[in-house]
């Protein structure tokens, strides 16, 4: 994505998913990312037509929320965003003085907690491209940032996040709060073990990081077979390429130096519970239940006994958010 000039249009995705989950009218399913409406707007739109979202934001709400491919993208980025935007209030309430975000895209947090992240360092960090598209579009749409923002630009793939953060003037004696949101499955593995072995290695003991992953079964499935998001992120030049070895988790991320702390599985009775339930007792998307096992349905018909396995497998294995500790050092 970097090489054809553009920003990551996933990172537009996300955004205008989160913006459309903004309007909805109950509070109690509404993604809390108010500002993302302001920042994606016709051009960025342009960006991502091949993806029904592009339309929501122009249609009635309430129609476009009767299509299952708007509705599920919103609904994994309402869970998405609360449990992250929970966890980094917790996480500053708890001591963190700084706040790091990988892969960074859209993100509107050093917007929308401008309040509790006041006299902190928010430091963004993305592909040059993103986010110098980002910066204009804030300075266009929201009139500046915060000025405890920093942007730093960097390739996961290719560069040390440590030379990144001296850069931003990230300090390793202050406790920290990172968030790697939708950003881990487009990392080659060693860039991406290399990105947790930093975080372990160059932050204050008590420090965390909010990791979105899959297992390596779900990504080698998307792989075979792309489908939906995963095939328009192909298409853009954003391939899925890594994954979590299945059923090893805490191993991988305890050989990085980080241990696992509390994780959601996305799409378990949990996260509906937790997230994605109206205060009137009925879950969010419960209007297109017909028309979702009647897809399951349809799926399962057309599948062959092998693919059914290997998607059953992938399911189990499983697409998480985690919460990654960096452990007290013993000396
Ligand atoms: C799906 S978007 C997620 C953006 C944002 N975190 C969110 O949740 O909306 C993936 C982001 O990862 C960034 N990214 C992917 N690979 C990267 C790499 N090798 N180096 C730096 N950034 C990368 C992209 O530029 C993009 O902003």
């Amino acid at each position: 994505m970097e090489a054809n000039g553009l920003p990551s249009r996933t990172s537009i995705l996300t955004a205008a998913a989160r913006a459309f989950g903004s309007r909805e009218s109950d509070s109690s399913v509404r993604n809390p990312d108010w500002v993302a409406d302001r920042l994606i707007g016709p051009e960025e739109l342009a960006l991502i037509t091949e993806h029904p979202i592009s339309k929501a934001l122009d249609l009635p709400f309430d129609e476009a929320i009767n299509d299952p491919d708007i509705f599920g993208f919103a609904w994994l980025m309402l869970v998405r965003t609360r449990f992250i935007d929970e966890h980094l209030e917790r996480a500053v309430r708890n001591g963190a003085r700084q706040v790091v975000i990988l892969g960074a895209g859209f993100d509107t947090r050093a917007h929308r907690f401008a309040e509790l992240l006041k006299g902190l360092p928010v430091i963004e960090i993305d592909y040059g491209t993103t986010q110098d598209y980002k910066k204009q579009r804030v300075e266009a749409a929201l009139g500046g940032a915060p000025s405890n923002l920093v942007y730093v630009s960097v390739d996961f793939a290719r560069e040390s996040l440590g030379d990144v953060l001296r850069r931003a003037g990230h300090r390793d004696d202050e406790k920290t709060f990172y968030i790697c949101e939708g950003v881990s499955m487009y990392v080659p593995e060693e860039g991406m073990r290399g990105t947790l072995r930093t975080v372990a290695a160059q932050s204050a003991p008590g420090s965390s990081l909010l990791l979105e992953y899959m297992n390596r079964s779900g990504i080698e499935f998307s792989q075979q077979y792309p489908m939906g998001v995963v095939k328009n992120a192909l298409d853009w030049g954003e391939p899925f390429v890594f994954g979590v070895p299945d059923g090893q988790d805490r191993e991988f991320f305890l050989e990085t130096g980080l241990e696992l702390g509390e994780t959601l599985k996305m799409g378990s009775p949990e996260s509906v519970q937790r997230y994605a339930m109206r205060a009137d007792g009925t879950y969010y998307g419960a209007h297109l239940a017909k028309v979702f096992q009647e897809r399951r349905e349809a799926m399962e018909k057309a599948l062959t006994d092998e693919i059914r396995q290997k998607m059953a497998q992938a399911t189990l294995a499983g697409y998480w958010l985690a919460e990654l500790k960096v452990p007290e050092r013993v000396s």
